[in-house]
């Protein structure tokens, strides 16, 4: 079934903790956000000491008078379960449920998320305050649904704590069933790491030269994923059984975590906490940095989880921690940017983090909307700016759906493994944002696309071209499937390194791009890395007057071994010239490509002509700064989003009449927009 949100118009809301305020501030600060435009607040998600103080002995009289009075108000809740952030008392008296690093050391109390998932008496005392708040809240008019514990596996998403290392042991012997085959599997017999006890086995510790059994390395992630998902499904059951009317969700999109299965499992849907202006301490890098922009990519993922999702945490100032993530504010415009950014994306509901910044704790300088000193200020106006708006415009676009043609397809076996293996887990990086661009520059609308266990070729068929950037593990199945999609009539885009791991991680003993071969109508003839102190050949395309681009970082010297194959690209120079680099194979009704390289942004946008992908939008041209994006319900109705991410004006070309939602005017002929502005054609 499939997990979206469904709103019946656009809500905007935000995180509010009475717990760090004067009671006496409280009935202010919800008129207040009434007055906004406000109709959600999300509380609690930290708050387990105020409904336990202390072991067994529960209290919801402080939080029945800040619910009730954010009901008095219309406010809506989301409760969060308190479980990101265990009590002093629980983490005293059963230190056993502390989280410890792989070297052994426990993390104690004062920060969060220093528990671990496998612990049983953490679960046992999660899942019982989970109970008392679900069985406390489950009726009250004011609360719509639930958030499990807090962003799981943020801060930290490495477990080691002897409750671990013992669940990994169960884990292993479900998974397979003997030590030979765990053995086999983990490849044991290399530099003699055979067991021969099940008490021998840990998850990764620390190892010389901090270099793990690949194989090993990627059964953790696995397990690491795996446990966080039980740990989300105690509660989940708890609050499905108790408050069947409340919904249930999570938010995030951290490492070492399918959050794909963990939604389709227990979740009504997914919920994401959207953090634009960390670009301005960690940017992308590469040619044409998209900075904030590159969360429109995040927000794809996303939806590929919920097609239409919630927004729990969307930035609303400078973000800061006392000792770390030193943020500008956002500029002027930029928070209202931001939430359309997320809303062109597919969120439905959107809550700010937060309505007021901290004066306490950690996190004095991630600024929310109010300031400390609660005067009005230029946040305050914007978020005021969007409530009007989503008040005349939210209802008309809840539910519609991103419109994309084509999708960069991804694996969480591929991410985890290439963590470790800088053989093809840089490569992808490199690759998937060189697309990202692409799409972006090129105003192509693009959605993510996971492989999942028993997906249909349907699923896949959606769209006229897929790039799988450097599926190095790949198994038959996902082989088929692809295969599938080509015959009839999709268009493939694959690179260097595919095809080359089995499961566990295991090198195939057959030519490269393995399963895949025949579809690609090649084989691997020879390969090298780019060495770090080499000049990368280039390689000289067929079809585009843009003819030469520089193969970074990996080739691979490919064999046509199909008589259809077209050569579209040879190297140019090294001691690979000559050979083929890159070639497309007809394949049933469709086409595959094979690039033995890892992407660039040129050599992206040129196989986006070649592959004949357009933007979808003929009747408005778009400089390169701006996004395009596209909702479209099913009775038809289309809104054409375009955000103006730099800081000088754009100029667009409308060359047809067409309906700006936000001002209600009619817009034709060219239109200057501001910076950070945004328009919505209908
Ligand atoms: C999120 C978290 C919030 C707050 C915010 C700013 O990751 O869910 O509780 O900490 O970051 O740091």
């Amino acid at each position: 079934m499939e997990k979206a949100l469904h709103m019946k118009r656009i809500e905007l809301g935000v995180c509010y903790y009475p717990e760090h305020w004067p009671e006496e501030l409280w009935e202010d600060d919800f008129k207040r956000m009434k007055d906004l435009g406000f109709s959600i607040i999300r509380m609690a998600e930290f708050a387990w000491t105020i409904f336990e103080p202390e072991e067994g002995r529960f209290s919801f009289d402080f939080f029945d008078s800040a619910i009730n009075l954010a009901h008095q108000h219309g406010l809506k809740v989301v409760l969060g379960t308190p479980t990101a952030t265990p009590p002093a008392w629980l983490t005293h008296r059963y230190p056993e449920v502390l989280n410890v690093s792989q070297a052994g050391t426990a993390y104690q109390h004062g920060m969060r998320r220093h528990y671990n998932y496998n612990s049983p008496v953490y679960r046992e005392l999660s899942a019982r305050i989970t109970r008392k708040m679900a069985e406390h809240y489950k009726d009250h008019p004011a609360v719509i649904g639930w958030q499990i514990d807090n962003e799981l596996n943020c801060e930290i998403n490495v477990f080691y704590s002897e409750a671990d290392h013992r669940a990994f042991r169960t884990w292993l012997q479900q998974k397979y069933g003997s030590l030979e085959q765990l053995n086999q599997a983990w490849g044991a017999v290399f530099w003699n790491q055979t067991y021969t006890d099940w008490e021998q086995v840990h998850l990764t510790r620390p190892t010389v030269s901090d270099s793990p059994n690949p194989h090993q390395a990627l059964d953790e992630k696995r397990f690491i994923s795996d446990s966080a998902i039980s740990f989300a499904a105690l509660q989940a059951e708890i609050l499905r059984e108790t408050a069947p009317n409340q919904w249930v969700t999570t938010n995030g999109l951290f490492g070492h975590l399918d959050s794909h299965e963990m939604t389709n499992e227990l979740l009504d849907f997914f919920a994401y906490d959207s953090y634009p202006n960390f670009s301005s301490i960690y940017p992308d890098k590469g040619d044409k940095p998209l900075l904030d922009r590159k969360w429109s990519w995040n927000l794809s993922a996303v939806r590929s989880i919920s097609p239409t999702f919630a927004v729990f945490e969307q930035q609303s100032g400078p973000g800061g921690w006392v000792n770390r993530m030193e943020q500008p504010a956002p500029k002027p415009g930029q928070m209202r940017l931001w939430t359309y950014q997320s809303i062109a994306h597919g969120a439905d509901m959107v809550l700010y983090f937060r309505w007021r910044t901290a004066n306490i704790g950690t996190e004095i300088y991630w600024h929310g909307i109010n300031d400390y000193h609660n005067q009005p200020n230029r946040r305050v106006e914007e978020a005021r700016k969007i409530g009007n708006e989503l008040n005349s415009i939210g209802e008309k676009i809840a539910e519609s759906r991103y419109q994309a043609q084509a999708a960069i397809v991804r694996d969480y076996d591929n991410e985890w493994d290439g963590e470790l293996d800088h053989w093809h887990g840089p490569l992808a990086q490199e690759s998937t944002m060189a697309w990202v661009k692409a799409f972006q520059y090129q105003h192509i609308p693009a959605d993510a696309l996971y492989i999942r266990k028993d997906m249909k070729a349907e699923e896949l068929l959606k769209y006229k071209l897929l790039v799988y950037p450097h599926a190095a593990i790949l198994t038959q199945e996902t082989a088929d499937l692809l295969s599938e999609y080509v015959q009839k009539g999709g268009k493939l885009i694959l690179g260097a390194r595919t095809g080359y791991k089995n499961e566990h991680g295991h090198c195939n003993m057959a030519p490269f791009p393995g399963p895949v071969s025949e579809l690609c109508g090649i084989s691997v003839e020879d390969f090298t890395r780019v060495g770090p102190y080499e000049e990368a050949p280039e390689i000289v395309l067929e079809w585009s007057e843009e003819r030469r681009v520089r193969a970074d970082h990996f080739n691979e010297a490919l064999k046509v071994e199909s008589p259809k194959a077209e050569i579209l690209a040879v190297y140019e120079n090294s001691y690979l010239a000559g050979k083929p680099a890159l070639v497309k194979n007809p394949y049933g009704e469709g086409f595959a490509y094979y690039y033995g390289g890892a992407f660039n942004l040129q050599l992206a946008e040129e196989l986006l002509k070649e592959a004949g992908l357009s933007k979808p939008v003929d009747w408005v041209k778009v400089p390169e700064k701006v996004e395009l994006a596209v909702r479209k319900h099913q009775n038809g109705s289309t809104f054409v989003f375009l955000l103006n991410f730099d800081h000088s004006p754009q100029e667009i070309e409308v060359e047809k009449e067409a309906k700006d939602l936000l001002t209600g005017t009619i817009v034709s002929g060219s239109v200057t927009m501001n910076p950070f502005d945004v328009l919505i054609l209908e």
